[in-house]
């Protein structure tokens, strides 16, 4: 692999080549070779740019246009040889393309550095993701809002503590995602909108002396301006942590979910069935069918923390304006976009897939005096009681029930009257969970009213 250019770049100045170890720890192609795509595209707009300034004549600049796109037609071929001893992929395109042009291939990097192109490359590099990122979040939302349509009046247990609070609609539990999710589509789009700015022709950390366009090559790279300060534009790090921090809230997000799948799919809880495509069997337990899918979204998350981590400690103490440390910035970026993709992926597919369990949602619901805040309501709307004391009054009921072993619409109305002598018949009517979450009204809330109204609305602007 290893071809013998150690000193090609800088070789002016060093008698010898680096030590093996030395090459080791600096070399960044074995994974920055997937920024090539980027490193070219930001080579030609520099070329092309250098040529409208006539800092290039037009026939080097053509020259180098079209050995550019022979070495990506290499790279994309699996032909290209790639070279840890020419360190990174700026320095093995760079040195591909003087064995295909020749002399001009030493002037296409007049008037910048590797420390902006870098920065360039990776800039395209994490845009792209944060597109792809949108793309799949979208995806997820739109699954999301199949299954809210689908059961917006089915009813379910709410829980807080992970204890029977209050019935909720599956309709509500679903479109809560939605709404996560949608936050974590526009942290995206807010990202990207900080983001998109130029680092070229920021050159090594000064800027440069020759008479470069910066706005051009911003152009042409789909930038909406050059960066305007040259040392941030080469130190800057803050598009790459944002991707992260944006990654690591909507991970968390694709995490709290399978971690409700995990337990929602469980033979205690039996509120949904997962698809066979996203479940695996035991090798030993023949009626197994395991949530993997979301146990490893659950588990993965943590990589994307871990990367945001890692990179914010990696920046945190370096002086203005380059330094090496920045290269392990790649790395972390890279494994944090391939897992959320794949989270994002696998969730979707998951929620597409998956079959709520209307009748077990159903008797979970009524289940665990979860219309007991609906009778202390009831106390206070009928009987004008303050809510303090009717809550006395439903916890007294609640401990009847319990002591019996029944639920709240089991009691009688004796047993009603015998904890407060005033409650009369009607109360039995807010006791039923569709009664419940259909009461819910106020804006937000659970009622399937509500919740039509939400879907609605995420449909339009979807
Ligand atoms: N491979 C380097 C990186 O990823 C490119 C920039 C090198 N710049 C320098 N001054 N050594 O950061």
């Amino acid at each position: 692999m290893t071809k013998d250019t150690s000193n090609q770049m800088w070789g002016g100045r060093f008698a010898a080549g680096p030590d093996a170890i030395m090459e080791a720890i600096n070399a960044s192609i074995g994974y920055d070779q997937r920024m090539a795509a980027q490193d070219i595209a930001g080579s030609r707009a520099h070329a092309a740019m250098l040529a409208k300034t006539g800092i290039l004549t037009d026939s080097d600049a053509e020259a180098i246009r079209e050995g550019l796109l022979t070495v990506l037609s290499e790279i994309e071929g699996g032909t290209f040889e790639f070279s840890a001893a020419l360190e990174d992929i700026h320095m093995n395109v760079e040195a591909r393309l003087k064995e295909v042009i020749g002399e001009p291939a030493g002037r296409l990097h007049t008037g910048r550095s590797r420390n902006d192109q870098v920065a360039t490359d990776f800039k395209l590099w994490v845009r792209d993701q944060i597109d792809a990122a949108i793309q799949g979040i979208a995806a997820l939302i739109r699954a999301f809002v199949a299954q809210a349509e689908a059961g917006a009046d089915w009813v379910m247990p709410g829980f807080t503590h992970l204890q029977t609070a209050q019935p909720v609609t599956w309709g509500h539990h679903m479109m809560a995602y939605v709404e996560m999710l949608g936050r974590d589509l526009t942290r995206f789009q807010d990202a990207r909108a900080r983001m998109n700015e130029s680092p070229l022709g920021a050159a090594a950390l000064a800027g440069t002396s020759f008479g470069i366009d910066r706005q051009m090559t911003a152009e042409a790279l789909g930038f909406d301006r050059p960066a305007a300060n040259s040392l941030d534009a080469v130190a800057d790090r803050d598009f790459a942590l944002e991707f992260l921090a944006a990654s690591s809230i909507c991970a968390m997000h694709l995490s709290r979910f399978a971690e409700e799948l995990v337990i929602w799919s469980s033979a205690q809880f039996r509120f949904v069935t997962l698809s066979d495509r996203f479940s695996t069997g035991s090798s030993i337990m023949p009626q197994k069918k395991n949530p993997d899918a979301a146990e490893l979204i659950r588990a993965k998350i943590g990589r994307i923390f871990g990367a945001n981590t890692a990179l914010l400690m990696v920046m945190k103490g370096l002086p203005l304006a380059y330094s090496k440390d920045m290269q392990e910035d790649k790395e972390q970026v890279f494994d944090a976009a391939d897992n959320l993709m794949l989270a994002l992926a696998a969730m979707e597919g998951m929620v597409k897939d998956m079959t709520a369990n209307r009748e077990s949602l159903e008797a979970a619901a009524g289940s665990g005096f979860s219309t007991a805040t609906d009778l202390a309501d009831w106390l206070v709307r009928a009987l004008n009681m303050p809510f303090r004391d009717a809550h006395h009054v439903t916890g007294s009921l609640v401990a009847m029930a319990e002591s019996r072993g029944c639920d709240l619409p089991d009691l009688t109305l004796d047993d009603m009257k015998s904890v407060h002598e005033a409650i009369t018949a009607d109360v039995f009517d807010v006791l039923g969970v569709h009664n419940s979450v259909a009461s819910r009204l106020s804006y937000g809330g659970t009622a399937p009213t509500r919740v039509r109204e939400q879907i609605a609305r995420w449909k339009e602007a979807l």
